[in-house]
Parts: structure tokens; sequence; C-alpha cells
């Protein structure tokens, strides 16, 4: 069953949404080379607690950190560890807020200090099919729409790999509600969208091949090529006019400048 949202539920998803987002920056002010993702993890755990919100991921289905944390040809789900980031290192962090029992999940990727155009590119279309994506979250249209978009624009376009076995989803009291909302697919298929629907929107786009396997810990995901992978998600509620997005990157952007290992 598709939820939909009450104005006054959106409105409460909007400060979990806004909160994943002040997260991620806050964690922009302070990565840098020899920083580890564990430590990331623990401060990002912190201040959604200061913020009166539980980490959505932490025991999600025996998940034991407070964020995702995925590193170079980590695409999703990997966890934080105590080894230092290194210039070069692609970093996508994942973070979910639970708060008022809804959930925001939103998440971006960074490139610290020396990284290759080719890599910086990925980031920007991956960034760019996003909102992409977004465009096409309009009441009437469906799942299919928003898929095909993104894959036109990263995989036939840019010649990008598209994961297929992970994908976007439907938000609200639960972190993953329905419809499933894949990055690939064909125009006019899959759930319709309906005003006041919730979806998390999250382009996992590879370097190189679609491919991937998961590591023995049980839930890092990484590229079968082992080349680097890029992650951004947003949560779009689904109204007339255009789409609204719940989540931001502004404050992560801004952090992003602002630090000189950041780079952009
Ligand atoms: N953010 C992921 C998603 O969008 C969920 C992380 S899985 C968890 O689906 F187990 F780490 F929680
Ligand atoms: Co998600």
């Amino acid at each position: 069953m598709v939820k939909i949202k009450s104005k006054e539920e959106i409105e409460i998803m909007r400060d979990s949404c806004l909160l994943v987002g002040k997260t991620i920056a806050h964690l922009a002010t302070i990565i840098k080379t020899g920083v580890t993702s564990l430590h990331l993890n623990n401060i990002a755990e912190e201040f959604l607690k200061d913020n009166k919100a539980k980490p959505s991921f932490k025991n999600y289905h025996g998940y034991p950190f407070a964020s995702c944390i995925s590193v170079n040809d980590a695409i999703v789900h990997g966890f934080p560890v105590d080894k230092p980031l290194e210039s070069g290192d692609v970093i996508s962090i994942d973070i979910g807020a639970y708060k008022n029992g809804f959930h925001g999940d939103s998440a971006y990727t960074f490139a610290l200090g020396e990284v290759s155009d080719e890599i910086l590119k990925l980031l920007k279309v991956t960034k760019q099919s996003l909102y992409i994506g977004i465009e096409k979250a309009m009441p009437g249209n469906r799942t299919g729409d928003i898929g095909f978009a993104i894959q036109e624009f990263t995989e036939k376009k840019h010649g990008y790999g598209v994961v297929r076995e992970l994908v976007g989803h439907g938000l609200g009291r639960e972190m993953h509600e329905e419809p499933q909302v894949p990055n690939y697919g064909k125009k006019g298929t899959g759930a319709k969208l309906k005003e006041g629907m919730v979806i998390a929107i999250e382009p996992m786009i590879n370097l190189g091949t679609k491919d991937l396997y998961t590591e023995d810990d049980g839930w890092t995901i990484r590229t079968k090529d082992g080349k680097v992978s890029a992650h951004f998600e947003h949560d779009v509620h689904i109204q007339k006019g255009k789409p609204d997005i719940l989540s931001s990157f502004e404050d992560i952007e801004k952090a992003e400048k602002l630090n000189p290992e950041l780079t952009t």
C-alpha cells in the first residue's frame, strides 16, 4: 500500500529530511585527510541525538551504525571504519533521521583532496541525474518515468553503470515504503505517482560496470570492477505544480565550498 501524507505530516517529514542535510553538512565541515569514517559516524549520531532524532539506520535489519559511509568502489551500505580517509577518496555519506514518527533519508558524495577530472565529472553527472529524475516526480507520472530519465542521462548519454539491484523508495513512518523507485526503466511503467506521496530518489551510478558484489561483512556493496561509484539522494513530496524537495543540499554545498580539502 502506498501511503498518502497529509499537509501536517509533510511538514513533520520536512523537519526530519532537513535534519539529515544539516547532519551531512556538519560532517562536511570536519571531513579531512586523516579523519576516520567511524569518527564521522559518531559525530553524526551525536548530532542526530542533539536534535532529538534517532538514526533511522541503526539496527535496521541488524545494520550496526547510524550512517552508511561508502568509500571509492563501495556503492552503498559501507560500514564506518577506523581507517584514516586519504586524499583521492570518494566518500558517499547516507544518513536517516527518525523524528516525530517520520523518517528523513538523504545521501551526498564528496571528493577529498586530489581527485581526477573523470571522477569529479561522475559526481557532477550523478547529482544532476538526481534533479533530472526529480523533474519527473509529478502527479500522474509513473516511477518508470523517473528511472528512464535517470538512465538516459547517466547510461546512454555518459556511459556510466546504473545499479539495478538497489532502488529508491517511498518514505514516511517507515524508512522503506512502497513504491520502489528504480534508477532505470521504461516511460509509462511502474507505480503511478499521486499527490501527497513522498519518495526517496537515489541514483547510484558507477564509473564502470553496473555490476556489484556484497562484501563478507554482509552489507558493504562494491562495484565488481573496483571502479568508483557515486550516490546522491533526496526526499521528494509529490504535489501539483512542481516537486517539493523535502531534503536539502544547501548547507552541505556551502560547507563543501568552505572546506579546502573538499574538491568540487
Ligand atoms: N539509505 C538507505 C536507503 O536509502 C538505507 C540504508 S540501509 C541501512 O535505502 F541498513 F543502512 F539502514
Ligand atoms: Co533511501
